[in-house]
C-alpha cells in the first residue's frame, strides 16, 4: 500500500537515517510502498539521500525549502496533497541549535532557532494535521530532545524551542485523539550527527547513532493503528553528556 511520508531535515543526521530506514522497509515489509518526500534547505544532500532511497526501491521526491518560511511549507503540503490526495505521516525532524552561554546569545541566534524549531514546525504541522483530521487517519512524529524537559546551561534558546515543541505536541494530541491521528514525541539525548560539528573521539564513542533513533521511530510507526507510542526518551547508556 502506498504511504506518503514527509520527512523534514532529511538531508543529514537523524532525518537521513529515518529516510533510509523507511526505504529499506520497502524491501522488508511486503505491501509497504513508501513515497518519501524529503525536505531540507540543501539540494545536494537531498539528492544523495534520494538516490540511496530509490536504490532500495522507494519513491523519493525532493523539496528544497526553508521550513521557517510559511509560504514554502504551504506549497509543500498543497503540492503533496494535489499529487497524492493524502499525507499518511509527517516527521518533524528539522531543527537547529546555537549552543553558547546565556550572555553570548544574540537576537540573530534567537530568530534563527525559533523560526525553524517553533514557527516552521508549527505551521507545517497545522496544515498537515488539517488534512489528517479530515481523513481521520495519520501519524505525526516530532524529534524534540531531552532538552524538551531538561535544562542545559549552554542551551537556553534551544531548550526554549524544544520545551515549546512539547507544548505544541501536548495541545495537538488533544485534537488528534478525537480523529484517530497518532502523535509521537521522540526525545533523544546526544546523537552523533553533523549538528555537533567536530568532536573529540572520547565524546563520539559514548554518543548514540542516528540509526538507533530511526529504528525506534519505525517500530512505533509499524505498530497497529489502534496503538500510539506517545513518548520515547532515548539516552546514551551513561546518561547525558553535556551541561
Ligand atoms: N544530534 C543530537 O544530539 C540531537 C539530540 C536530540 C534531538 N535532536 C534533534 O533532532 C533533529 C535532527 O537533528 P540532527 O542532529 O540530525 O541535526 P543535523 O545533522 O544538523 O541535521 C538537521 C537537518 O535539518 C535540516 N534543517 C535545519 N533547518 C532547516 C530549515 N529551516 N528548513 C529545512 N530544513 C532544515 C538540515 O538541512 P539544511 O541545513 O540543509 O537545511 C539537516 O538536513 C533536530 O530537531 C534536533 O534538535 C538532535
Amino acid at each position: 500500500m502506498k504511504k506518503i511520508i514527509i520527512i523534514t531535515g532529511a538531508g543529514k543526521g537523524i532525518g537521513r537515517a529515518i529516510a533510509l530506514d523507511f526505504s529499506r522497509a520497502a524491501i522488508e515489509k511486503s505491501g509497504f510502498e513508501p513515497i518519501l518526500i524529503l525536505v531540507s534547505r540543501t539540494a545536494s544532500d537531498l539528492e544523495s539521500v534520494a538516490t540511496e532511497c530509490r536504490a532500495n526501491g522507494a519513491v523519493a521526491e525532493l523539496f528544497t525549502i526553508d521550513i521557517a518560511d510559511k509560504s514554502q511549507t504551504d506549497r509543500l503540503v498543497e503540492t503533496t496533497l494535489k499529487r497524492y490526495g493524502t499525507i499518511d505521516c509527517l516527521i518533524n525532524n528539522a531543527g537547529v541549535g546555537r549552543f553558547k552561554p546565556l550572555d553570548e546569545l544574540h537576537e540573530e541566534d534567537f530568530d534563527y532557532t525559533i523560526s525553524t524549531n517553533l514557527k516552521g514546525t508549527f505551521f507545517l504541522t497545522q496544515k498537515v494535521f488539517a488534512a489528517m483530521e479530515k481523513n481521520r487517519s495519520g501519524h505525526i512524529f516530532f524529534i524534540t530532545s531531552i532538552a524538551a524537559e531538561t535544562a542545559f546551561k549552554s542551551s537556553a534558546i534551544y531548550c526554549m524551542s524544544k520545551f515549546g515543541q512539547k507544548g505544541l505536541i501536548e495541545t495537538l494530541r488533544l485534537y488528534a485523539r478525537e480523529c484517530n491521528v497518532r502523535i509521537t514525541n521522540i526525545m533523544p539525548g546526544a546523537v552523533y550527527t553533523p549538528m555537533w560539528g567536530e568532536l573529540p573521539e572520547e565524546m563520539k564513542s559514548v554518543m548514540m547513532r542516528p540509526e538507533e533513533i530511526s529504528s525506534a521511530l519505525l517500530n512505533a510507526y509499524f505498530l497497529p493503528g489502534r496503538t500510539s507510542v506517545e513518548e520515547l526518551v532515548i539516552r546514551p547508556v551513561g546518561g547525558d553528556i553535556n551541561d
